[in-house]
Formats: structure tokens, C-alpha cells, sequence
């Protein structure tokens, strides 16, 4: 198992060619703005996301990772924001794609927020578990990490791990480890069924709704094709503790017990009647 762990760890940097890097963004010089045109304000340090009746608006980076460890901090729409989904998350491309999501449900003013997490693997996901937060994600900056490496995916929330997604291809479950992914965020309308499942609609007296990104940093393996020879392996960069980190310490396995207790409101994993032949094999791992 080990070394076909390794072999394969070869082919990838052969073919990729990754470089390390750790990157304080400048939001020009990391994103493309992929949707919505003039709905996205973009001063380099802060990004603005806007819906309106008409469109929404996303950005994409430019960079494609294999493995990384993401932040970004973000201000969801304030106010009546039900209807509206704020999504973040990391893509390959192709039917067989792996993903890695976060995406913000909005609701009512004074309803909280439905912070919603899935993962992909060759095309296949879910496995869903959603969260509330235990704090107003509108008023300030908040930051959202995803910490991606070849022993597990780990999303945090303010440095607080909310879900970890360990490798557990050892069960026969696929885990995304071959496809570079670039990071996407979007602003879009979805009031057929984001909120309590379609039943509020998105108040377009309220637009334009607006999302508001700080502080990317991605301190990450980048993908290029066409420096296969010249990268040193990212696997050997100095400073990337995040890249070999195989579990939670005792006090991250602690912080998780107590958001999945008090904050978790859907898992997959003991979704029971939604998969009455057995729950997925992941689901037997521990965190
Ligand atoms: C909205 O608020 C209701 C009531 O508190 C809650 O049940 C629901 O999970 C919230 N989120 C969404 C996306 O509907």
C-alpha cells in the first residue's frame, strides 16, 4: 500500500511538476473573473461579489493545485440574504472531476445561515454534511480554510476543523489525489432550493446582494504542465507541515466533537434511511 502510495506520488509530480508556494494574494494577480463582469469590484486587496436579478458573478484562480492549504476570509450578504448561495471551493475539470465545497446558504435576516460541505472523488459526491456557524458570518470577516493533502481534506472555520474527510481508499473509496483543482467562488441565485428547500425566494427588493472576500492565502502545490522538470517536488518544500499532517491533534479532535455536536444539522454518514443498503464505507473512519 505504501509504496503504491509513492509510485503514484511519482507519476504525479512527474507529469504536474509542482512547485511550492505560500502566497499572500494580491486578488489581481491570483483570480480571473470568469462571471458577471462589472458585479465584481475588485480593488486587489478586497473582492466583491454581486447578484442582482439579471446575473450573478464568480471568480476562478489562476493557479490549479494538487494539494494546498487554502484561506480565504470572507463577509457573507447581510440582511435578507434567503435564496442566494455564496459558494467556494475547489474543482478539477471532466465528468470524472473531484471537488471540494463550501457553500452558504442564505436565509432570512435573523435565521442563521446554512454553511453546507460536500467532497468528490472521480466524480462522485455525496456526502454531504452541513453546519450552522456560532457566530453572524455577515458581520465581520471570517476566515475558511480547507486543508487538502494525501492523507485527508480538512475544513476549518477560524482555525476550528468542522469536517475532516480522511483518504480511506484502503475501504475502496476513491480520494482525490491525481486531478489538479483550481479554487472558484461564486454569488448566485438558487430559491429553487437553497433555502428550507425552495420554500423562501430570493426578496430582488434587496439587491444587489453582495459577498466580500480578504486575505487569500494559499500556501499550496501548483500544478503546471509546462515546468514538469524544472519544480522541485512539493512533497520535499520546506514549511509544509500541512502536507504530511496525517490526523487531528487531541485538541482539534476536541474542537470537531463540539461543532458536530452543537452546530452539525445534517450528516450523511448517519443518513440511515437515505441509504438503506449501508452507509458509505468512509463513514465507518473516525476523525
Ligand atoms: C434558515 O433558518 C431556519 C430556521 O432557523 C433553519 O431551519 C434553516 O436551516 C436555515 N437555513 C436555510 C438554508 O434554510
Amino acid at each position: 500500500m505504501a509504496s503504491s502510495l509513492s509510485s503514484c506520488w511519482a507519476l504525479t509530480l512527474l507529469i504536474w511538476g509542482l512547485l511550492a508556494v505560500a502566497s499572500m494574494a494580491n486578488f489581481y494577480s491570483d483570480f480571473d473573473i470568469t462571471w458577471g463582469n462589472d458585479r465584481v469590484l475588485n480593488n486587489g486587496e478586497q473582492l466583491h461579489l454581486s447578484l442582482d436579478k439579471y446575473s450573478g458573478s464568480g471568480f476562478q484562480s489562476k493557479n490549479e493545485y494538487l494539494f494546498g492549504n487554502i484561506h480565504m476570509r470572507l463577509k457573507l450578504v447581510p440582511g435578507n440574504s434567503a435564496g442566494t448561495v455564496t459558494a467556494y471551493y475547489l474543482s478539477s475539470q471532466g465528468q470524472t472531476h473531484d471537488e471540494i465545497d463550501f457553500e452558504f446558504l442564505g436565509n432570512l435576516s435573523g435565521d442563521p445561515y446554512t454553511l453546507h460541505t460536500n467532497v468528490f472523488s472521480q466524480g462522485r459526491g455525496n456526502r454531504e454534511q452541513q453546519f450552522h456557524l456560532w457566530f453572524d458570518p455577515t458581520k465581520d470577516f471570517h476566515t475558511y480554510s480547507i486543508l487538502w493533502n494525501p492523507n485527508h481534506i480538512k475544513f476549518s472555520v477560524d482555525g476550528t476543523p468542522i469536517r475532516v474527510f480522511k483518504n480511506a481508499e484502503h475501504l475502496g473509496v476513491p480520494f482525490p489525489k491525481n486531478q489538479p483543482m483550481k479554487l472558484y467562488s461564486s454569488l448566485w441565485n438558487a430559491d429553487d432550493w437553497a433555502t428550507r428547500g425552495g420554500l423562501i425566494k430570493t426578496d430582488w427588493s434587496q439587491a444587489p446582494f453582495v459577498a466580500s472576500y480578504s486575505n487569500f492565502e494559499a500556501d499550496a502545490c501548483v500544478a503546471s504542465k509546462s515546468s514538469a522538470s524544472s519544480s522541485s517536488p512539493c512533497k520535499e518544500a520546506s514549511g509544509s507541515a500541512w502536507l504530511s499532517q496525517e490526523a487531528l491533534d487531541t485538541n482539534g479532535q476536541e474542537k470537531l466533537k463540539w461543532v458536530q455536536k452543537n452546530y452539525m444539522v445534517y450528516n450523511y454518514c448517519t443518513d440511515t434511511k437515505r441509504f438503506p443498503q449501508g452507509l458509505p464505507p468512509e463513514c465507518s473512519l473516525s476523525s
